[in-house]
């Protein structure tokens, strides 16, 4: 059920990569909401996903952009604001990847290297972005601009690895940009910190299927789907949600705020 809350809102969407991505899923959510769109990831991840197919869905343009390269971003930015005839009302920051991860690397024995390419994707990328927004004047004021997080920035899961301190720093930049884009810009930045989901960054974490179940079992509610995170972003993006900013918004059916579950406890 659609309440048209973007309707005329501008946005620009990235990590959209297939069906099961987050991004993906508030793409859909905020063009039936009355948005428009641009889509945008990384050129490699245009020519291996699906994107275009989505593109032509939603009527929105695609357009490359590696997120850690400003070229890009600027690119990206200018060319979305023509798309859209204006300023944007919203970007949703969907990125993450880290490649001692995917390396199998084991957190004791990390490659540094590889580490700051992984703070470099997942989290500089977020500042550099902002940055490129910042100093385009490219957002209206009452704009919102979201970064998608996990709890592991808050607490130990020892398998999500560096991607703890990526997701740390990924919050922090919120917060601080949330404060200069807020003086002066009247634009909030948030980021929402999700459940275990089922997507390609998700279950490339070693065991996400057991960590999938514990959240689900642990929270009250049950873990929060990509769908219902849709739903979440589409009212942080509305008139509906002006005044939260800075901070770090836990979006996982009351997972964080729980210590013992008895029926995990049982189940156990
Ligand atoms: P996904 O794999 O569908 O999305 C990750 C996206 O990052 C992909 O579209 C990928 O192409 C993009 N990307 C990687 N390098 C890039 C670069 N250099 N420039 C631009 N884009 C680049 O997976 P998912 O799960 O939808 O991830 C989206 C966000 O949600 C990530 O920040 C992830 O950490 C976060 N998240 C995911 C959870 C999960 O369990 N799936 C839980 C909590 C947060």
């Amino acid at each position: 059920m659609a309440y048209n809350l973007l309707k005329g809102k501008r946005g620009i969407i990235f990590g959209a990569l297939d069906e099961q991505s987050i991004a993906w899923k508030v793409a859909e959510k905020c063009v039936e909401e009355g948005a428009t769109i641009t889509l945008t990831n990384a050129p490699v991840a245009l020519r291996f996903g699906e994107i275009q197919k989505l593109g032509e869905k939603l009527n929105a343009k695609v357009i490359p952009a590696d997120a850690t390269k400003m070229e890009d971003l600027e690119q990206l930015i200018d060319q979305s604001m023509e798309a859209l005839g204006g300023k944007i009302d919203f970007v949703l920051h969907s990125i993450g990847m880290s490649i001692n991860v995917r390396k199998k690397r084991e957190y004791t024995n990390l490659n540094h290297d590889w580490m700051q390419k992984t703070l470099d994707i997942s989290a500089i990328s977020f500042h550099k972005l902002m940055q490129t927004l910042y100093n385009k004047d490219a957002m209206n004021e009452w704009g919102s601009i979201l970064a998608l997080s996990y709890i592991a920035a808050q607490r130990v899961f020892p398998d999500y690895s560096e991607m703890a301190e990526a997701k740390a720093l990924l919050e922090s930049f919120g917060r601080s940009f949330g404060y200069h884009f807020g003086v002066k810009k009247k634009v909030r930045v948030n980021t929402l910190s999700q459940s275990p989901t089922w997507t390609t960054a998700g279950s490339g974490v070693k065991g996400f299927k057991d960590f999938f179940d514990y959240a689900e079992e642990m929270s009250p509610l049950g873990n929060a789907t990509a769908d219902e995170c849709a739903d979440y972003c589409a009212m942080l993006f509305s008139d509906m949600s002006r005044k939260v900013t800075m901070q770090n918004l836990f979006h996982d059916g009351g997972y964080s705020a729980m210590g013992i579950n008895p029926s995990v406890m049982e189940n156990g």
